[in-house]
């Protein structure tokens, strides 16, 4: 069964085709330039670059994959959550497809399809997940401890009261002056630097709270650098960049093991942009090694937003559909910018 996978929720415009769990094509347009002088994503310019980018991507993946648009059995979109202008696009060019084609539309959840990844393919020789799995989501707009029994059996076990993780990062990028997304740079800058040159706060570190907080780091690293005077250049930057990542990283490590432990689970999925991050992936590479636990990531490009993670996981719900020989009836999918998965 192929996939045609699309998603467009925030400032990536991706297109993907996945036969049966094998990524046949995957093509991304980022829009990190256009939102980078603005130190973030402006929903208004990002809605109108996907109604550009996703023409392109679109060919591009049929290209990619040398497979014919009469081929395609199904379309999977990214329903929500993300930025409405954003998800209409998707929305509205998964529909002009698969009613052309006459073939099944669903609207799939973007935090689901990052959950899901790692089942299309996994970093560094690890294995694939096996059920049940904890799930730690680490974006730019969550940070979700999640146990997964199954495909569509989620139960949340804890999440940030305040920022996300990447978003927490991304806030402190801003105050030091890195480009958009600060996430990035700052693990660039950590690398060579002390983490434990300055001392930032972990916030909520009883034993059975499994929910998160950044805003206590956020402000420490605006006290401490006021208490500087200055914003920090070459080693000190590197070593307030690997202090900040320690932080965030410890809190994400520490309970993620925990949760992991308490819903007797053997294996540690992480996804979302902020898997990419090497401290982290290191750091829970290692735990979980200490603790008998596997550890599953996807690669990099299935990591941060991208439409092959949704056409994977819109496949489980496409195929009793196909299998129906369904045509499209989803005219009236409408984007949920606040969608919640658990
Ligand atoms: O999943 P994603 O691409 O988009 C959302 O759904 O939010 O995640 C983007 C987030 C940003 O906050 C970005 O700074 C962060 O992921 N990020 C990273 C790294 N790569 C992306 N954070 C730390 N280290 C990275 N290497
Ligand atoms: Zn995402």
């Amino acid at each position: 069964m192929k996939v045609l996978g699309i998603e467009s929720s925030c400032d990536e415009c991706s297109a993907a085709i996945v036969e049966d769990g094998k990524i046949l094509s995957h093509v991304i347009a980022s829009q990190i330039p256009l939102h980078a002088k603005y130190g973030g994503v402006v929903p208004e310019l990002a809605s109108r670059a996907h109604i550009v980018d996703i023409v392109e991507v679109f060919k591009g993946a049929f290209k990619e994959a040398g497979v014919d648009r009469n081929e395609i059995d199904g379309v999977a979109v990214t329903k929500g959550p993300g930025l409405i202008g954003s998800l209409l696009v998707g929305i509205e060019a998964a529909k002009a497809f698969a009613y052309a084609q006459n073939i099944p539309l669903v609207g799939v959840h973007h935090t689901e399809g990052h959950l899901l990844a790692p089942l299309l393919g996994t970093a560094d020789g690890m294995e694939k997940p096996a059920f049940p799995f904890v799930g730690l989501v680490v974006s730019g707009g969550h940070t979700n401890l999640i146990a997964v029994r199954g495909v569509g059996q989620y139960e949340g076990i804890g999440h940030s009261i305040d920022d996300a993780a990447g978003e927490a990062l991304d806030k402190v990028g801003k105050m030091i002056g890195v480009p958009y997304p600060g996430g990035v740079h700052i693990d660039k800058l950590a690398v060579g630097g002390n983490p434990h040159a300055f001392e930032f706060p972990r916030a909520l570190p009883q034993h059975d709270n499994f929910d998160f907080s950044f805003s206590g780091l956020k402000t420490s690293v605006a006290t401490q650098l006021r208490r500087i005077g200055h914003i920090p250049e070459g080693q000190e930057l590197s070593d307030l960049c690997a202090s900040v990542l320690e932080a965030v990283v410890d809190s994400l490590a520490r309970k993620t093991i925990r949760a992991a432990k308490k819903i007797g689970a053997q294996t540690v999925v992480v996804a979302g942009g902020v898997s990419a991050n090497r401290r982290l992936r290191e750091r829970l590479k290692n735990d979980c090694a200490n603790e008998g636990l596997r550890l599953s990531i996807p690669p990099l490009k299935l990591c941060t937003d991208n439409a092959a993670m949704i056409a994977g996981l819109g496949t489980f719900q496409l195929r009793p559909l196909v299998e129906a020989h369904k045509g499209f009836e989803a005219f009236d999918m409408q984007p949920l910018p606040g969608w919640e998965l658990v």
